[in-house]
């Protein structure tokens, strides 16, 4: 047996949840393999909507098994928030979720390091969700961090005391007055508390020794899904660097996020929307300053599922979903939000880039967003049909499937599944 894995191929939040709620029945086993709860994966079904943070999104099928594994980091307190509203909503929780041991944990003060080396970044800011993401993978690189399987520990104490004090002298050379940052609610001191008694949710779950866990469970014949968090464009190695995540959400980091070796890896279903979304700074080629881009932020309803900001919406970026398909040996695409596209008179697709007259259609060493960097466009005519009745591909409209094989043709990848709306049933298999 293989692990397939699914994965945004776009800036993050391309629907991920969705798809991996869609196929959770096919598998045993759902894996998160990196990230922690700067991911926001919307799930919605039978008049319900959940959003998950850390949670792998096949918690919501009978028998799924759900992993967080080694590569991801756990903040106990939103871990815990989580299981709440679940168990609010008669989800089970129970032995149908496991951690990895080896899991590093997000404390207080990383949340606000990340809060702090914002603010200092001005203008120059990363658009960081503050969840802790970045200075969490720092400790865990630099070998200062705690682990899920440290905290039964009997020197765990002292040893989060110690993390702590070099966080605080860190954070002191700011010398910004820490009562301005704020924490689901709390100042600092009152969420350290809160967080503290977290810590029984976090020790109360079973805890794995995720990569013998999943690799016995390959032997045995189980099937495997792992699912990625954000995107490959907000890749630590090969994203718009330094307007990224602090971990490598391609294909490479289920190996290290999860354990598995690079041949035991499967298919690979590669997500993107009919067009772009970005959320944070950084360099978006095709981003929309028009009408067309309020038209996608309206009908899309993009605005962050985690932090709720507004989402930069753009066309799709043929060079940009090329070079995520080469990075992560995509075998299946998926294309999400056509139905956001329904009213558009004309559809337009980023093929290559323009630099001062310069055409190339790879990714640059510094992606920009500069007068003379542009994108060339090619046009495509619109829909204009409600797609709510589609029931099949063959029932799409021409244009639609039109647009369609021009993405499989360009990237030699077939879009197995188009998705027309937020609910797991509207969700077109080819
Ligand atoms: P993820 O982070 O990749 O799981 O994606 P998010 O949940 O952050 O964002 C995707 C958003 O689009 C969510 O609000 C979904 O409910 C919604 N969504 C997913 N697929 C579709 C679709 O095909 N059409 C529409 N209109 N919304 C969708
Ligand atoms: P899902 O899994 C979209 C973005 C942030 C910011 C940058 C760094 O829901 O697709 P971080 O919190 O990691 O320090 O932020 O990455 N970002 C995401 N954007 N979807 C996500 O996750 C994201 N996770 C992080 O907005 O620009
Ligand atoms: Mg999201």
């Amino acid at each position: 047996m293989k692990v397939d894995v699914l994965l945004g191929l776009q800036w993050g939040d391309e629907g991920k949840g969705k798809i991996v709620d869609v196929l959770s029945p096919k598998y045993d086993i759902i894996a998160r393999f990196q990230g922690g709860p700067n991911a926001g994966h919307t799930i919605e079904f039978e008049g319900k909507k959940f959003v998950l943070h850390t949670i792998p999104s096949g918690i919501f099928i009978d028998n799924s098994i759900n992993v967080i594994g080694n590569g991801v980091i756990i903040d106990p307190f939103i871990l815990q928030s989580e299981i709440t509203k679940l168990k609010d909503a008669d989800i089970n929780i129970g032995s149908n979720l496991l951690v990895s041991r080896k899991a590093h944990v997000i404390m207080p003060t990383h949340r606000l390091l990340d809060a702090v080396y914002e603010k200092s970044k001005g203008k120059d800011k990363i658009g960081s969700t503050l969840k802790g993401i970045g200075p969490t993978y720092t400790d865990k690189v630099s070998r200062n961090g705690l682990r899920v399987g440290d905290i039964e520990a009997s020197d765990f104490e002292s040893r989060y005391e110690k993390a702590r004090d070099r966080h605080m002298n860190i954070i002191n050379n700011f010398n910004y007055d820490l009562s301005e940052f704020v924490f689901d609610g709390f100042n600092f001191d009152d969420y350290e508390k809160e967080w503290m008694k977290a810590l029984e949710t976090l020790k109360s779950l079973e805890k794995i020794n995720s990569e013998y866990f999943l690799n016995n469970a390959l032997k045995n014949g189980k099937k495997i899904l792992a699912e990625g968090a954000q995107g490959t464009m907000l890749d630590i190695d090969f994203g718009s660097y330094p307007f990224v995540t602090s971990s490598n959400t391609i294909t490479a980091g289920v190996c290290n996020g999860l354990g598995i070796a690079p041949s035991s890896i499967g298919r690979v279903f590669g997500i993107f929307k009919a067009y772009c979304t970005r959320v944070g700074s950084g360099p978006f080629p095709t981003e929309l300053f028009d009408v067309d881009g309020e038209e996608m932020r309206k009908i899309g309803h993009e605005f962050g599922a985690t932090t709720g900001r507004p989402r930069r919406c753009g066309w799709l970026d043929l060079p940009a979903l090329k070079y995520a398909i080469m990075l992560n040996g995509v075998t299946d695409l998926m294309m999400m939000k056509a139905d956001v596209l329904s009213s558009f008179e004309n559809i337009k697709l980023a093929v290559a880039y323009n630099e001062k007259g310069n055409i190339t259609t790879e990714i640059p060493y510094e992606l920009c967003n500069s007068d003379d960097f542009e994108a060339d466009y090619m046009s495509f005519a619109g829909w204009k049909k409600d797609l709510s009745n589609c029931s099949s591909y063959e029932d799409f409209p021409d244009e639609l499937i039109t647009y369609i094989k021009y993405i499989e043709s360009e990237t030699g990848v077939p879009v197995n599944i188009v998705s027309i709306g937020p609910d797991r049933s509207e969700t077109i298999l080819k």
